[in-house]
């Protein structure tokens, strides 16, 4: 084989399509030449934590929306890999939400033992990917000499994330504000805030976790504002929910309800936006952040041209092991053994189909459910092992039973593993309590 393939960012998403190709390569298989771009000096994408914020030490915008205290948000069993299980890696069955460094030490466990780390460009950003006469011309800036050069490949996998470009929404009176207002993107640290009132513009993950940070750090009051509707969990007493921002004035914050609370600080916890500055304007993917994503085949095929994949690209219930699904398939559609139809009309045909299937659900358990579905379809057409779906999207609805229980103790529970069926230990130390949540205490158990 002789085709040329980039694969654009080392996160989840291109390690996994790394893995994919290893896979093969170790079934005796040949594979393409590989050349994997990866603007940070490091591999694992937003697991691989930085306290930088803004710009880094080349100018380049920080990848990092990851914060210290990050606990996984859902349960591992949800998210396993299916070739590499947490009982492989750790050597025992570990509890079921992690901290980030666990999870970033599982991740890097199976890329290690796979030896993939030579196929890796660090420190070289993707400037610009251009359809070219044999397929793409790929230009990439090697950062530490600050050189530019361009390379030809046959076929472009973009997975560089898109949780890291925030969505920043302006409230009248932030000109003059007097506190700090900031993006989740940049929020880093929840001892920053300790002892003050806090604002939360947002009612998603971010709202929910950042805000939960806050309470366990010692934040004195958190007060979400909700544009379409309040959290609703059971929240602990110094925690209020209301109507969304109007304005705020001097440290007046001002609500749709025409209620008003002092407050130090604002965390815009508003979302992402998939940002691809580096794509060619006909190569480049602009959609929701949805389960069934605008223009892509299969969730992956870009459908104005198909030699373009985009691995990750969906809203996220299922991540990691949808990113091998997902990666897989791309590796057997670029190795010939899935072929995609040629005529534009069937590509956007499944497209619309994803969409409305998609709109048809009702609930979050339709979603996952719908999303469970689809990593069956993609692992159903190649050699990814197979697993227990169905299980893990179970492990999704305790999870959210768990939630409305108890936000603040829903990660004192444990599930059973899709993989190897061992049901994980109840964590040593409640989550509230647990201020230490480095890997060597966490895997205290
Ligand atoms: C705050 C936060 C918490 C999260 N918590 C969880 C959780 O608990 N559980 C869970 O399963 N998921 C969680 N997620 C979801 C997360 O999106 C996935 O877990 C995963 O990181 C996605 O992997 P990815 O490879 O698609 O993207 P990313 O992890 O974003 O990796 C993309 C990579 O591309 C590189 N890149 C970007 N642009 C360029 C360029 N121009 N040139 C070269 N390289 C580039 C980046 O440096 C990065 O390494 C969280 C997300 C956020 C923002
Ligand atoms: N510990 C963890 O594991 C953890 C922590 C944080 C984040 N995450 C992950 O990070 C990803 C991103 O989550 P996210 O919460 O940042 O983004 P998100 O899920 O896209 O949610 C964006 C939120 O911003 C609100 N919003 C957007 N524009 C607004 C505006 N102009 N005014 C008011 N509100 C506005 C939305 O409100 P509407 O509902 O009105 O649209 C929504 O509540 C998820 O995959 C999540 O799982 C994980």
């Amino acid at each position: 084989m002789t085709k040329r393939i980039a694969i654009l960012g080392a996160g989840p998403s291109g390690l996994a399509q790394l893995r994919a190709f290893q896979s093969a390569k170790q079934n005796g298989e040949d594979i393409p030449e590989i050349v994997c771009f990866e603007k940070q000096d490091d591999w694992g994408g937003l697991w691989k934590y930085t306290w930088r914020t803004g710009v880094d030490q080349y100018g380049e915008p920080v990848h990092g929306s990851m914060y210290r205290y990050l606990w996984s948000n859902g349960p591992k069993e949800g998210l396993e890999f299916a070739d590499y299980s947490f009982e492989e890696h750790f050597g025992k069955q570990i509890a079921s939400y992690p901290p980030r460094a666990v999870l970033f030490d599982y991740i890097e466990g199976r890329v290690k033992k796979a030896g993939v780390r030579d196929w890796i460009r660090f420190e070289t950003a993707v400037r610009r990917v251009e359809e070219s006469e044999n397929g793409f011309k790929v230009t990439v800036c090697d950062l530490p000499k600050g050189e530019e050069y361009s390379e030809e490949f046959d076929h472009v996998i973009c997975a560089t994330g898109h949780f890291s470009t925030p969505n920043v929404p302006e409230f009248e009176g932030f000109d003059n504000f007097a506190g700090r207002i900031l993006h989740a993107h940049d929020f880093r640290d929840a001892l920053e805030f300790k002892g003050q009132d806090i604002l939360i513009v947002g009612t998603s993950y971010s709202a929910e976790d950042i805000g939960s940070q806050l309470w366990k750090y010692g934040a004195k009051s958190i007060t979400v504002s909700h544009r379409t509707a309040p959290m609703g969990y059971k929240w602990p007493e110094n925690w209020a929910e209301v109507p969304l921002l109007v304005k705020v004035d001097g440290k007046t914050a001002h609500f749709k309800d025409g209620t008003s609370r002092e407050v130090d600080a604002v965390i815009l916890c508003t979302g992402y936006q998939h940002h691809f500055p580096f794509m060619d304007e006909a190569l480049n993917l602009r959609t929701a952040n949805r389960l069934a994503t605008a223009d892509l085949y299969k969730g992956v095929a870009f459908v104005n041209n198909p030699d373009l994949f985009y691995i990750g690209m969906q809203d996220q219930w299922f991540t990691f092991n949808m990113f091998d699904a997902q990666a897989w398939w791309v590796r057997d559609a670029i190795m010939g053994k899935i072929d995609i139809p040629t005529d534009k009309a069937t590509l956007i045909a499944d497209v619309n189909d994803r969409v409305a299937r998609e709109d048809a659900g009702e609930s979050d358990y339709d979603a996952i459910w719908y999303q469970g579905d689809y990593i069956k379809e993609l692992i159903a057409e190649t050699d990814y092992p197979s697993f227990d779906v169905e299980g893990a999207c179970k492990a999704f609805k305790e999870w959210k039973g768990h939630k409305k229980e108890g936000i603040m103790t829903f990660r004192n529970n444990s599930y059973t593993s899709v993989m190897t069926g061992t049901k994980a230990p109840v964590h040593h130390t409640p989550w509230k309590d647990a201020l230490d949540d480095s890997l060597e205490v966490y895997l205290q158990n």
